[in-house]
C-alpha cells in the first residue's frame, strides 16, 4: 500500500471512519495525528454500536498497531473510558498494539470549561466546538506552557506541574465568572488515568522511524476536515490543528519525503457541523438526509447542515493536501433525487470566482453557481461493482472527480465494508 495519508476534503465527517477501515486491511501501523476527541467514528463489532474518538479504529483488527501521535491533544480520562469501553466488547488494548506518543498533549478540565466560557462569551459568532477543550489544549501548546503525556506519567513531577497550571487557570476561570476547579479531584482522576495509561507511552517518533526503514505500510488517518484546518479553512470557524496532509508529517515524526500517497475522501454532497460559512447549504438537501435518519454527529449527536457538492471547495481541498486519490463516500443518500445540483464558481460582490476567497465573511456572501445532472432515482446500496453502477451515478461521481481535479479510486455507497467500490 506504501505509506498513505488520508485526509478529510470537506468540512469533516466525510465517512473518513469508513475509508480507514477498508486501508487498514493493507497497513501495518495506523496513526492519528492531530485533534483529540472531538471526532468520532461510529464502529459495528456484530450487534454492537461503538464511537470510537481517539482510538484509531485499526484496533477492531488483531493484527494492526495503532497510534496516537504526538499532534493528537488527549483528554486521558476520556481515553481510559474508550480503552475499556472496547474491552467490555472484547476487542484487546494492549501495549503490544496501542502505542501513546509521550509528547503528546494532554486536555484538562480548565480547557473545556474555557471552551464553553469563550463559546458564550462569543455569543452569536460562536464557532460551535465540540466543548472538549481542543482550542485553549493547542492554544497552552503554542505559548509553551501546555502539559504532555511525559509529564502526566512521570509520578515525581506531575503533581506540581498540575498545581502551578491549576493555579493560573482558576485564575483565568474566576475572571470569567465561572467556578475554580478543585486541584484534589483532579490529581486523583489524572493520576489514575495516568497508571493505566502508563504502558502504552513511547517514543513513537523513533518506532515510526524503525517501520519505515523495513518498509512497513503506515496509514496516517486524519480528524476532521480540510476547511477546519487551523490555516486553511474557513478561519475562525475552524479546529485548531493542520487537518491538512502536512499535519500527518509535523504530527507523526515521519517526514514528507517518507510519505507515498494522499487519499482524500469527500462525501457526494456536502455536510457542516458547527458554525461558519457553507457555500452550497441548502435546506432541501438537509430535509431529505434527515429524514433519512442520516447526518447526525458522532460526537456530539447535533443534525449537520448539509448541501449540494461544492467543486470549488474540494479543488481547494485537492490543491492544499496534494490529493492524489479520491474516495467519495454517502453516494447512496442521493439515490431518490431526480436532480442533483454541483457547485462550479462562486458569485460574489458582482464576480465570478473559482477558488475559495480567504476571508470568511466574503465566503459568507459568495453565491453557489450550480449545474445540474441528472439524478439515477434508482437503490445503489447493494452494489459492490463499478460496472453495475448505474450510469448516471458514474457520470456524476466521474465528474466530480474531474472538477476537483484528482483521480476517483473508491466509491462508498453505505457503512459496510462490502459497499466499497474500487476503480
Ligand atoms: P473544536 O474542534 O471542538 O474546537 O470545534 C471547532 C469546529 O470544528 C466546530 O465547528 C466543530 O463542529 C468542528 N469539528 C470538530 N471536530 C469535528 C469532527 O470530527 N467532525 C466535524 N466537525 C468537527
Amino acid at each position: 500500500m506504501a505509506n498513505t495519508i488520508l485526509v478529510g476534503a470537506q468540512w469533516g465527517d466525510e465517512g473518513k471512519g469508513k475509508i480507514i477501515d477498508v486501508l487498514t486491511e493493507q497497513a501495518e501501523i495506523v496513526v492519528r495525528t492531530q485533534g483529540g476527541n472531538n471526532a468520532g467514528h461510529t464502529v459495528y463489532i456484530g450487534p454492537a454500536k461503538y464511537v470510537l474518538h481517539l482510538i484509531p479504529s485499526g484496533i477492531l483488527r488483531p493484527d494492526k498497531v495503532c497510534i496516537v501521535g504526538n499532534g493528537v491533544v488527549l483528554d486521558p480520562v476520556g481515553l481510559v473510558g474508550e480503552i475499556d469501553g472496547l474491552d467490555k466488547l472484547g476487542v484487546p488494548v494492549t501495549p503490544a498494539n496501542f502505542l501513546i506518543s509521550e509528547t503528546a498533549h494532554v486536555v484538562f478540565p480548565w480547557h473545556r470549561e474555557l471552551d464553553g466560557q469563550r463559546e458564550v462569551r462569543k455569543g452569536n459568532n460562536k464557532i460551535g466546538t465540540t466543548k472538549r477543550g481542543i482550542g485553549p489544549t493547542y492554544g497552552d501548546k503554542a505559548a509553551r506552557v501546555g502539559l504532555r503525556v511525559i509529564d502526566l506519567v512521570n509520578a515525581a513531577r506531575f503533581p506540581q506541574r498540575l498545581r502551578e497550571r491549576l493555579e493560573e487557570n482558576n485564575e483565568v476561570l474566576k475572571a470569567l465568572g465561572a467556578q475554580p476547579l478543585d486541584y484534589d479531584k483532579i490529581l486523583a482522576d489524572y493520576t489514575r488515568a495516568a497508571d493505566r495509561l502508563r504502558p502504552f507511552v513511547a517514543n513513537t517518533v523513533t518506532y515510526l522511524h524503525a517501520a519505515t526503514r523495513r518498509h512497513a505500510n503506515i496509514l496516517f488517518e486524519g480528524a476532521q476536515g480540510t476547511f477546519l484546518d487551523i490555516d486553511h479553512g474557513t478561519y475562525p470557524f475552524v479546529t485548531s490543528s493542520n487537518t491538512t496532509s502536512g499535519g500527518a508529517c509535523t504530527g507523526s515524526g515521519v517526514p514528507p519525503n517518507r510519505m507515498d500517497r494522499v487519499v482524500g475522501v469527500m462525501k457526494a454532497y456536502t455536510t457542516r457541523v458547527g458554525e461558519g460559512p457553507l457555500p452550497t447549504e441548502d435546506d432541501s438537501v438537509s430535509d431529505l438526509l434527515h429524514g433519512m435518519g442520516r447526518e447526525f454527529g458522532a460526537t456530539t449527536g447535533r443534525a449537520r447542515r448539509c448541501g449540494w457538492f461544492d467543486a470549488v471547495a474540494t479543488r481547494h481541498a485537492a490543491m492544499v493536501n496534494g490529493i492524489d486519490e479520491l474516495a467519495v463516500t454517502n453516494v447512496d443518500g442521493l439515490d431518490s433525487l431526480a436532480q442533483i445540483r454541483v457547485c462550479t464558481a462562486y458569485e460574489v460582490d458582482g464576480k465570478r470566482i473559482d477558488y475559495v476567497p480567504s476571508d470568511c465573511e466574503v465566503l459568507a456572501r459568495c453565491r453557489p453557481v450550480y449545474q445540474e445532472f441528472p439524478g439515477w432515482q434508482t437503490s445503489t446500496e447493494t452494489i459492490t461493482q463499478w460496472e453495475d453502477l448505474p450510469v448516471n451515478c458514474r457520470h456524476y461521481l466521474l465528474t466530480l472527480a474531474q472538477l476537483t481535479e484528482a483521480r476517483l479510486t473508491i466509491t462508498s455507497v453505505g457503512p459496510a465494508r462490502e459497499q466499497t467500490m474500487f476503480l
